[in-house]
């Protein structure tokens, strides 16, 4: 579980990659950790989403519709927010080139 800090939870990508299968779903977005099992069938796009399982989904979901503001859709299951240095994993991130967010 994630370090309580001022009344917030901070994880790390690897805690977050732990959660890619029911009972929890976990992705990162700008910084934030959601969990989007319950999500998941709603989603507008499909499947796709199933991608992001355990992942940082911050270039995935800009490149499709950065216009779309995330909180409205699943701001109920924000858990809380990633430790800066973990943001953003290899795999989506070929260039390791750092994406700002200000949590
Ligand atoms: C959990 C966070 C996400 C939310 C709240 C979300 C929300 C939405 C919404 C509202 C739409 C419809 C947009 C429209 O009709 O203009 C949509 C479509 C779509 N989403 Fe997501 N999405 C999420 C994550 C993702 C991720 C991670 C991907 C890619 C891996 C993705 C790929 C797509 C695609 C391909 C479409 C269809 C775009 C189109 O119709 O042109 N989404 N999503």
């Amino acid at each position: 579980m994630g370090v309580e800090k001022n009344g917030l939870k901070e994880y790390t990508m690897e805690e977050v990659s732990k959660h890619k299968s029911p009972p929890s779903i976990w992705s990162v977005y700008k910084g934030f950790v959601y969990d989007i099992i319950m999500y998941m069938d709603y989603h507008l796009g499909g499947s796709i989403i199933n991608k992001v399982a355990g992942k940082d989904m911050t270039m995935l979901y800009n490149k499709f519709h950065a216009y779309v503001n995330i909180d409205k859709f699943i701001g109920a299951f924000k858990i809380d927010y990633i430790k800066k240095a973990g943001i953003s994993p290899p795999s989506l991130n070929p260039n390791n080139i750092p994406i700002p967010y200000k949590p």
